[in-house]
């Protein structure tokens, strides 16, 4: 055992090996979004299900909205530096360091890269200059492989997507975190030595679209998600959360979360 795999099991449930975060770091480019306006009111009801293992947020927010009852895992988000009303999203920047992640007592850092974009460069060297940093104080470093604005056909091409978990992975992070693809998502988990987990991109239709999408990640080897407005724009989010915690930790088909999910909506 070693600081970072203490880390690691504060985020990954031991018995299943999977992980269900929670992502709250939107605000930091896109503002006050519907589902996050009262960041520490989610935090709380989501929180109170006892289903959330981890989230991932920025320091402002787990510094000032931030308060479970409970004792979930925190990943800090340490890039940013690029809102919606700027000239380029891409243009993340290291906004946090090893350091104050440590001080503020949180399990893991996170920062994005993204490839096919202008500042695929920077953001690369981002990560890579961040995972040192980690190594040094055996912190995990999640990677958020991130694509540029153009880039909507790539994200459902497996090919591309293995090609960014692989050099996130390259470049040091311990956790990556990429989009699913329909179709050979395999290929994308085989290509990468470390866990790869699913965000959820723009929102699903309907809360069984997201069931299908999780299910079918956790299928082809992906040990969770790293998800947000699936979740806490949903009409129904504890429920969903039940049944999405039900695909990861226990395995049930999309049929049997589906279920759930209508059994925990009448409740
Ligand atoms: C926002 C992010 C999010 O963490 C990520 O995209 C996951 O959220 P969602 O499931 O809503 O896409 O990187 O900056």
């Amino acid at each position: 055992m070693n600081g970072r795999e203490r880390r690691l099991r504060r985020i990954f449930k031991r018995e299943t090996e999977r992980s269900l975060v929670i992502a709250v770091d939107h605000g930091m480019a896109l503002g006050p979004m519907t589902g996050i306006v009262d960041l520490g009111k989610t935090v709380g009801d989501l929180d109170a299900t006892g289903k959330v293992d981890a989230w991932l947020i920025t320091k402002g927010m787990y510094t000032y909205s931030f308060a479970p009852a409970g004792d979930p895992g925190v990943i800090l988000r340490a890039s940013g530096g690029a809102t919606i009303a700027g000239p380029e999203l891409t243009r993340e920047g290291l906004t946090s360091s090893v350091e104050e992640a440590l001080q503020l007592g949180v399990d893991a850092v996170a920062t994005s890269a993204f490839l096919n974009s202008p500042y695929e460069h920077e953001t690369l060297v981002n990560m890579a200059q961040l995972a040192t940093e980690c190594r040094r104080w055996d912190v995990p470093l999640l990677g958020v492989m991130g694509l540029g604005k153009t880039n909507e056909e790539k994200k459902k091409d497996p090919r591309f997507m293995a090609l960014g978990a692989r050099v996130g992975a390259e470049h040091g992070a311990d956790i990556i975190k990429t989009y699913y693809t329909e179709t050979d998502f395999d290929k994308v988990v085989a290509g990468c030595p470390v866990p790869v987990m699913i965000a959820g991109g723009p929102r699903c239709d309907t809360d069984l679209d997201t069931l299908r999408m999780i299910h079918g990640a956790l299928q082809a080897g992906a040990r969770g998600i790293v998800m947000g407005r699936n979740v806490w724009q949903s009409a129904h989010p504890a429920a969903l959360l039940a049944a999405v915690h039900g695909l990861i930790h226990a395995n049930l088909s999309v049929n049997e979360a589906a279920e759930l999910l209508e059994h925990e909506r009448q409740r």
